[in-house]
């Protein structure tokens, strides 16, 4: 935006078309500026390119060929799949889904490099396709060691444990790459909500069973849950004392 340009100015979306779901935004979404007139969009719900018009809409789907997100199947559960699709050989898709996010996500600037991403989609199948409930983007090569950029859950989809599994999957990715993760910050309310109640179950879990002493780092090495947000997790709960210069559960 230029500097005499106004960001209230500009209508915001307020409703989507996606697959069988028409859903009402939460928040404003910077679309290209020849979208600033629209007040509904309409997407694809394989490729999430968008669209003024119904119509157009309709003669899209005649013509996608995408029947699924634009990447590999990485984990399958009856019905449900994850794919993972790299920034980088889909530029247009990781930006669609950047815009997507941003409707329900008040904070972050999310039009980043998709290059340097990939993204981790999360389907329900049928006969029709795999229909996205929800995703979250992972940095290839993170320095602030995060496992978890972005992740949303569409709303007609929200409060099923859907959010939980995708953070599960988070950490199972820097386990699998022998690292710790952490999710890159701020962290929305509904976010804080959902990582306070993951990382509280895993280690309240092995707490529970374990007998003698244990270490932070031992539970980070467990879990790959940064220490920091061992800690932090542990004092909310108030587990944790700190006495003599140590920190003891
Ligand atoms: N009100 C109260 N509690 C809620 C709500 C709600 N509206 N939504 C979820 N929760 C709670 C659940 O009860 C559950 O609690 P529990 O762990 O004690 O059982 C926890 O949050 C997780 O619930 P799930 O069903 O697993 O998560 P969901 O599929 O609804 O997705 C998510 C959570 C991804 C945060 C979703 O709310 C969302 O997409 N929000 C908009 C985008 C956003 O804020 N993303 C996070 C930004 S931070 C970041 O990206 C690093
Ligand atoms: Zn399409």
């Amino acid at each position: 935006l230029r500097e005499n340009e106004e960001f209230t100015k500009v209508n915001n979306i307020a409703t989507i078309e996606l697959g069988r779901y028409e859903i009402e935004t939460w928040y404003f979404s910077h679309f290209p500026p020849e979208y600033n007139d629209c007040v509904k969009l309409y997407f694809c719900e394989f490729c999430l390119n968008f669209m003024k018009r119904k119509e157009q809409l309709q003669r899209h789907m005649r013509k996608c060929d995408l029947k699924h997100p634009p990447g590999d199947e990485k984990y399958q559960c009856s019905t449900l799949s994850m794919f993972e699709v790299d920034g980088k050989k889909n530029r247009v898709y990781g930006q669609n889904l950047c815009y997507l996010e941003k409707l329900f996500l008040d904070h972050k600037t999310l039009y980043y490099d998709v290059e340097l991403f990939l993204f981790y989609v999360w389907c329900e199948c049928d006969d029709r396709g795999c229909h996205m409930v929800g995703y979250f983007s992972n940095e290839k090569h993170s320095e602030e060691s995060y496992n978890l950029a972005c992740i949303l859950t569409l709303p007609p989809y929200q409060r099923k444990g859907y959010g939980k599994f995708l953070i599960a999957f988070s950490y199972e990715l820097s386990k699998k790459e022998g690292k710790v993760g952490t999710p890159e910050r701020p962290l929305s309310d509904l976010g804080l909500l959902s990582y306070r109640g993951y990382w509280t179950r895993v280690l309240l879990d092995i707490l529970k069973e374990h007998r003698g002493n244990i270490s932070i780092k031992e539970l980070s090495d467990m879990t790959a849950i940064k220490a920091e947000d061992i800690l932090a997790t542990l004092q909310s709960l108030e587990l944790i004392q700190y006495r003599k210069g140590q920190h003891v559960i």
